[in-house]
């Protein structure tokens, strides 16, 4: 049975947040195209800086395995040993100069992070959820890919049907059922200045 892990919150927030967690298990079942451009379309109507929208994703599922495999080959080891399971691999990639004059985007980052919640969400309405990775080899994802100057591979994200927690070995499945911790809203919630946390958030 996929596992639920519903974010316990100090104040009330939207049930899509809450019910957004990062499984590695997942079912060995396809995603719907409609239901991945969903997930793309959700990401187009991010915010960014400028609208520069300086975003984009390099798409491979299990139904090219050549493509698959080139994805995983840029994994490190502990990723690849479980995001292999999920049907739908992406990179996700920003553009950190302006398309008008090359001038860095200091927000571009910001940004790709902000089109890849939206996309973490609409994946979340679906019934789908995302496992998102730092542990790739970005220099070797930039080769495969063929990934021009001026933009930056940021992530490797995990797509598919949540699954059954027994279906990893011992040491994931442990990680799997663990429980959600997050730091207190006082710890980064300031007024004032610098670490004086915010009367709202200390006295919740
Ligand atoms: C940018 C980013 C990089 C991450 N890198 C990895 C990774 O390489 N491997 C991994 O297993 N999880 C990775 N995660 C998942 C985080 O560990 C996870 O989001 C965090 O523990 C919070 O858990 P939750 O997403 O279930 O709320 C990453 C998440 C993000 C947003």
């Amino acid at each position: 049975m996929p596992l639920q892990k519903i974010a316990e919150t100090q104040a009330p927030i939207h049930d899509l947040i809450g019910r957004r967690w990062s499984p590695r298990a997942f079912l060995n079942l396809p995603v719907e195209t409609d239901k991945l451009l969903s997930l793309f379309e959700a990401a187009r109507w991010a915010a960014s800086s400028n609208n520069e929208q300086p975003w984009a994703f390099i798409v491979a599922t299990h139904d090219d395995p050549q493509n698959y495999e080139g994805m995983l080959s840029v994994l490190v080891d502990f990723n690849r040993g479980w995001a292999n399971k999920a049907p739908v691999l992406m990179l996700a990639l920003a553009h950190t100069q302006f398309e008008k004059d090359g001038r860095p985007n200091r927000h571009a980052y910001y940004d790709l992070g902000q089109a890849t919640a939206n996309l973490s969400l609409q994946a979340t309405a679906l019934g789908l959820t995302t496992h998102q990775m730092a542990g790739f080899n970005p220099q070797a994802a930039r080769e495969r890919f063929a990934v021009p100057e001026g933009w930056e591979p940021v992530s490797v994200i995990a797509l598919g049907y949540p699954g059954d927690p027994d279906s990893l070995t011992e040491t994931l499945r442990q990680r799997e059922i663990a429980r959600r911790e997050r730091k207190p809203l006082e710890k980064f919630v300031f007024e004032g200045a610098w670490g004086h946390p915010a009367p709202i958030a200390g006295s919740v």
